[in-house]
Order: structure tokens, then sequence, then C-alpha cells
């Protein structure tokens, strides 16, 4: 209780924070509704209502209506929209969203950026760490390693910005809001817990915006990075 009554303060500090000098407010995604934005904003650039007319007016086979576009996007998704996900291990907490939403961008601004969702992140406390499975490396003609994780971790992915709000301190501020998620597992289980990622290793973008934010590299290959951040 104490944890989700710390988790809304944060919450409510980060939105007023961003929301002082950016357009948008950094939420965690608590219900079906903002689960399928973000699953909507993902593929595509639609909301959730545009998504569900062009889904009822595509016709055969189709969810008939925007609840039935919502259970048929949101499998694997509770009621309160949290990621369950089939075979997660017990040891995995479920998958949480942080999304940047729109507050409004002006009247010139895209669509987007007045309203809707310019961004999301998802963030998993993983009590146990698996291995990342390495892969066949062009330069070095041989293997990349296993890379072993640190236990437990937050591990962050599906981080992604609008291709109208970048560069405009989005994903560096949903970054913030994941480690903020971190630090209340650190309280809760008093114990350092690390960020980790994994990244291509041809992906400037995100690797600039980790390296900006902090993260260091545990394990950097031709193919992919596996990144860390320790917030102490
Ligand atoms: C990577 C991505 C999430 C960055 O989001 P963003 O909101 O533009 O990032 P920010 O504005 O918070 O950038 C913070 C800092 O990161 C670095 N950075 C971000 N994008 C960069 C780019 N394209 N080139 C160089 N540096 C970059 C800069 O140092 C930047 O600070 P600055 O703008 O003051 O120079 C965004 O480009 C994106 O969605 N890319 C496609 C999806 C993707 O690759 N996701 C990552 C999967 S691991």
């Amino acid at each position: 209780m104490a944890m989700a009554t710390s988790r809304r303060l944060r919450l409510v500090l980060v939105a007023v924070l961003t929301a002082c000098s950016h357009s948008w407010v950094i939420e965690e995604v608590t219900t079906r509704r903002r689960a399928l934005d973000v699953l909507v904003f993902q593929g595509s650039s639609a909301t959730a209502d545009e998504y569900a007319t062009a889904r009822r007016g595509s016709g055969g086979g189709v969810p008939a209506g925007e609840d039935d576009a919502i259970d048929a996007l949101t499998d694997g998704f509770d009621d309160r929209g949290r990621f369950t996900g089939g075979g997660t291990p017990f040891y995995y907490e479920p998958q949480v969203y942080f999304i940047a939403a729109a507050s409004g961008g002006g009247r010139d601004a895209p669509l987007e950026r007045q309203r809707g969702v310019i961004g999301s992140v998802s963030a998993q406390l993983r009590r146990r760490s698996p291995l990342i499975a390495g892969g066949p490396c062009r330069r070095r003609g041989s293997s990349a390693p296993s890379v072993p994780m640190p236990t437990p971790h937050v591990y962050v992915a599906d981080m992604l910005v609008h291709a109208t709000a970048r560069r405009l301190g989005v994903g560096g501020a949903l970054l913030r809001a994941v480690s903020g998620y971190t630090r209340d597992w650190e309280v809760e289980m008093d114990e350092r817990i690390p960020m980790v990622l994994s990244v291509d290793s041809d992906n400037g973008a995100a690797r600039s915006l980790y390296e900006h934010f902090g993260f260091d590299y545990l394990e950097e290959n031709d193919i992919f990075c596996v990144m860390v951040y320790n917030i102490h």
C-alpha cells in the first residue's frame, strides 16, 4: 500500500515537472484503454477511436466495436490493462508501461503532439536473471557470448517515441519514469537494482539516448549491446 502511494505521488510529480516546460505528461498505464493506445501507437499513429472505426469499416472477421477491438488487441492484459503475458516466469513481475501523453502542442503542431500517445517504454522487475543469447559477429567472424545479467534487475524495453516528437526530451523523461519505478522496488526490496536493456548495435539514436542518460555497456558486439544503469 505504501508503495502504491509513493508511486502515485511520484507520478503526479513527474507529470507536473514535465508539464512545466513541455507539452506532455508521463503516466503509468493502468487501464485497458491506455494499454490499447500504447499498442495502437506502436503500430501506427492512429488513436484508439480511429483504429476501432477502421476495424469496424473493413468488414469480415474483424471485431464489431471498440470493446471487441480492445479485447482483440489486449490479449494478455488483465482488466486493469496490466500485461500478464502467457508463460511469464513467476519470478518476473508483470510488465508495466509508461507513456508520454501529449497535453497540447499548439494548433500548428502535428496531431500526435496535440493529443494522444507520443512515446512509450516498458519496465519489468526480474527477480532472477536469464542469459541473453549471443549470435554470430560479422566483424569478428565468431559467436557473441551469452551475457549474464545482474540479479535482480529491471528490464527496460519497448522504447519508442513518435517520429514527430523526437529530440524533445521525451525518451529521457520516459527513462526517468522507469528509474523512479526501479527506485520504488529498491526501497521495497532493500537492495540495489540496476536497469538493463538490449539495443541493436547499429541503432545509433537509441545508443546515444541511453549513453546520454548514463547507461554503461555490459556487452557490445556487432549485433547487439546490453546496457546497464545503476541508480546510485
Ligand atoms: C531512440 C529514441 C527513443 C530517442 O527518443 P527521443 O525522445 O528523441 O530522445 P531525447 O529527446 O530524450 O534525447 C535525449 C538525448 O539522447 C541523444 N539522442 C537522442 N536521439 C538522438 C539521435 N537521433 N542522434 C544523436 N543523439 C540522439 C541526445 O544526446 C539527446 O540529447 P539532445 O537532444 O539534447 O542532444 C527515438 O529516436 C525512437 O523512438 N527511435 C525509434 C525506436 C527505437 O529505436 N527504440 C529503441 C529500441 S532499443
